[in-house]
């Protein structure tokens, strides 16, 4: 993920949404805290820049045990793949930057990419999302996105896969000044988005309040990061915030307005807070009380100040630490150490 210095004045919260909210609470004391299986629950990504992961079956094992009904994998590793056969877990699967402009290129290089790294999981893998690049808009491959989704597009047609939902996922920074996206991403994005706009599927977006806050905790207040507010912090015309995250996502549909796009929804393929790298900014408690609320506020299905009742789909960043990634924070997002101990309590 990219850090993403959010402008802190942009935003704010939603309405309550009391009877979703108690018909939900009503549900979650009856069943497990992640709902698993149908559209409803939280996802968790499962990232492997780690050179002392348990072994693949083992990770599985563990979404399982915690009733985590929804992965995120960013690029199509074979050996999680194959764990994955018969778990009953939806998969949000990632083609990797670099294959973007292959699959771009043709049909062909669409369906090759598929009958690899899709066909072979088909009877026994439920695919929910394939996204085409992580972050890939700006960048070398930007314009090969669009491109890209559509070839695939078309190969999932072919197969009659209409249950799959082609996207990209973009991070915050994409998003400019003044509610519009950045002049270097506008150009890929529009592309993308009237693919997104023609097919009625969300654009995914990684959604970091941790990183507005962190880059400015005297302007954005640590409970307005963490969802704890109790009134709202920010109001923006006719719409009040209580929590950035909200204000983060409707950002995204206000630069989509710009761009004349009023029916593409945002779906959370990435949100977490560090637990560790960066003093009392990052400590469990925190890291904790951010993934709980996020959690919850994905559930209750209250969608945003700008998109009331619109159901979020959201993936924790992420399952376990990963010691490849750069030292201090970027090693420290897992909700689970290696050995598969969690580093606080979640769920
Ligand atoms: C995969 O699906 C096939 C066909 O339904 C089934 O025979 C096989 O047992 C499944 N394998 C696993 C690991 O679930
Ligand atoms: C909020 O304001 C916008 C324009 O600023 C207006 O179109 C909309 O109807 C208002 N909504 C409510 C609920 O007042």
């Amino acid at each position: 993920m990219h850090r993403m210095h959010l402008r802190a004045q942009t935003m704010a919260s939603p309405r309550m949404f009391l009877a979703v909210g108690m018909m939900m609470m009503m549900v979650i004391m009856h069943s497990p805290m992640v709902i698993v299986g149908d559209k409803i629950g939280i996802g968790v990504c499962y990232g492997m820049v780690a050179n002392n992961l348990p072994s693949a079956t083992d990770v599985i094992s563990l979404y399982k045990k915690y009733n985590i009904g929804k992965l995120r994998l960013f690029d199509p590793n074979p050996d999680a793949l194959e764990a994955l056969k018969g778990s009953g877990i939806d998969v949000a699967l990632g083609a990797k930057n670099e294959d973007i402009p292959s699959i771009a290129t043709s049909t062909e290089g669409a369906e090759s990419w598929f009958t690899t790294n899709v066909l072979p999981y088909l009877s026994n893998i439920t695919f929910s999302f394939i996204s085409v690049g992580n972050e890939a808009i700006p960048g070398e491959f930007a314009n090969d996105v669009a491109p890209a989704m559509s070839n695939l597009q078309a190969v999932l047609n072919d197969h009659n896969l209409n249950g799959i939902t082609v996207t990209t996922a973009v991070a915050t920074m994409v998003l400019g000044v003044s509610y519009q996206f950045s002049p270097e991403t506008k150009g890929a994005l529009a592309d993308v988005l009237s693919f997104l706009s023609i097919k009625g599927s969300p654009l995914m977006a990684n959604v970091y309040p941790y990183f507005a806050y962190a880059s400015d905790p005297d302007q954005v207040r640590l409970d307005y990061a963490l969802f704890t507010a109790k009134d709202p912090v920010v109001v923006d015309g006719n719409l009040s915030y209580h929590n950035l995250f909200d204000a983060t996502v409707d950002s995204f549909y206000w630069a989509m307005e710009k761009q004349g796009v009023n029916n593409v929804g945002v779906a959370v393929s990435e949100s977490g807070w560090p637990s560790a790298g960066n003093g009392g900014f990052t400590t469990p408690e925190l890291a904790s009380t951010y993934n709980r609320n996020f959690m919850q506020h994905v559930l209750n299905m209250g969608g945003t100040p700008k998109r009331p009742g619109a159901y979020i789909e959201g993936f924790i960043f992420a399952m376990f630490n990963e010691n490849q990634k750069p030292s201090g924070i970027e090693q420290n997002w897992g909700l689970f150490y290696p050995n598969m101990q969690p580093v606080y309590a979640v769920f």
